[in-house]
């Protein structure tokens, strides 16, 4: 199956094969090619240039004429929590009167609110909930996204929500990465037995979901009055000798160190980093963690930035995500959220483009596979109905794509 574009008024995110990441100042230079066209065989990119120099098409092959619009590789969002149950609209009211996200979390809200809807769901439930956020995802121009477990907490509520995972994965067309966070809070009937649950999870969960192979990732909200960095070391640790790679919620609301301790254990990437410490970034410069900035939050919560200039300044591989949850980030907008890192945090769109794709392929340990445009990769694509690739967050808050293709397949038609 053969399928050609032309006349893309800009093909964006072009990368010589092989390119996994880019870090620092290289994320400043975007591959383009004007009235370029692509050439997809088999869910694979097999040529792409500028539409003058395209060779001659098998006479079945379907042409695309884009007729001026731009093509990127398709959005990856590598860090969300899709899968829950219920809504907390009153944490926004509650928020407004003052109440900090830690206030209303030791009032029973947070996260401890979503695990109870989440408990009383079945599996069909949560998938028929999931759904629509991932057809969302997929009208923003999304093809891959990391989904997390982590409002189940107990062993056979965790399984249910990876399981969900597994099979909205089967299902397509978006493609799903699943994360096991179990370690997401202490569930209330273990406030008094902290110990008892990280025993639970160190000889029970993370066992069981290794055994299965439910989930490719292990991820730790370490965060104070959550779990501290010893606690956060131990659960990661016992996953990476189960075989699974890791991600930390590091630094997002107090500057505990976990930017640090992700570099130091190899982590896939280090997530928020709103407080994160100059020897946090400094770790991660030289390390090959990849810092995934997640602006839609400190949007939400009304909190400062993460530090991307000082990040992308000292050399570090700079991911961009929805973070989409219930809670602190209830949005499947991710090209919005590349506004946001341009006004906010001062990235360039070029880097914003790169921190959407390539490094957020990066982190998930995808990047010699999706992310950019380069002969071999994957043949997921979004198509933006501007002419040049900066309006997209210039013009923001609206949805500009026109098509989606996954492995080579138009998936949505806007
Ligand atoms: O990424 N930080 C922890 N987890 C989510 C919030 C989850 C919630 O409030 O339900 C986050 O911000
Ligand atoms: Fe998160």
């Amino acid at each position: 199956m053969v399928t050609v574009l032309r006349h893309a008024a800009q093909l964006v995110g072009v990368t010589p094969p092989g390119e996994s990441r880019k870090r620092g100042s290289a994320m400043g230079e975007v591959g383009i090619v004007e009235d370029g066209a692509l050439v997809l065989r088999d869910g694979v990119i097999a040529w792409l240039g500028p539409t003058a120099d395209l060779p001659p098409t098998p006479a079945d092959a379907e042409v695309i004429d884009l007729a001026g619009k731009v093509v990127l590789p398709g959005f990856v969002d590598s860090h969300t929590h899709l899968i829950f149950a219920g809504s907390r609209e009153d944490e926004l009211e509650l928020r407004l009167q003052g109440l900090s996200y830690q206030e209303i979390s030791a009032r029973g809200g947070g996260i401890q609110s979503t695990v109870a809807r989440v408990r009383q769901a079945s599996k069909d439930e949560l998938k028929a909930l999931a759904r629509p956020r991932l057809r969302r995802l997929l009208q923003f121009g999304v093809t891959t996204v990391e989904v997390k477990s982590g409002y189940g907490l107990t062993p056979a509520d965790e399984l249910k929500c990876l399981e969900a995972i597994a099979d909205l994965n089967a299902e397509g067309p978006v493609e799903l990465v699943s994360t096991f966070l179990g370690a997401h809070a202490v569930p209330a009937e273990y406030r008094a037995d902290r110990a008892g649950y990280l025993r639970l999870l160190r000889d029970d969960m993370l066992p069981e979901v290794a055994r299965t192979g439910l989930a490719e990732f292990c991820d730790v909200f370490c965060e104070t009055g959550v779990f501290d960095l010893q606690e956060s070391e131990e659960v990661l640790r016992r996953a990476q000798a189960l075989g699974l790679r890791l991600k930390v919620h590091a630094d997002e609301l107090t500057p505990l160190g976990g930017a640090e301790l992700a570099a130091r254990l190899g982590a896939a990437s280090a997530d928020h980093l709103l407080c994160v410490r100059d020897s946090g970034i400094e770790a991660l410069a030289v390390s090959d963690t990849v810092a995934t900035l997640l602006p839609g939050t400190a949007f939400y919560l009304g909190l400062p930035y993460a530090p991307a200039r000082r990040l992308i300044g000292g050399g570090a591989t700079v991911a961009l995500a929805s973070d989409c949850n219930p809670g602190t980030c209830p949005t499947e907008n991710l090209p919005l959220v590349g506004t946001m890192a341009c006004t906010q945090m001062g990235m360039t769109p070029a880097e914003v483009v790169t921190a959407l794709t390539l490094n957020a392929a990066a982190a998930l340990g995808r990047g010699d596979r999706l992310g950019s445009l380069a002969v071999g990769k994957q043949a997921d694509l979004v198509v933006c109905s501007v002419p040049r690739y900066q309006q997209i967050f210039y013009h923001f808050g609206v949805n500009h794509v026109w098509r989606v293709l996954k492995r080579g397949r138009v998936v949505h038609v806007a």
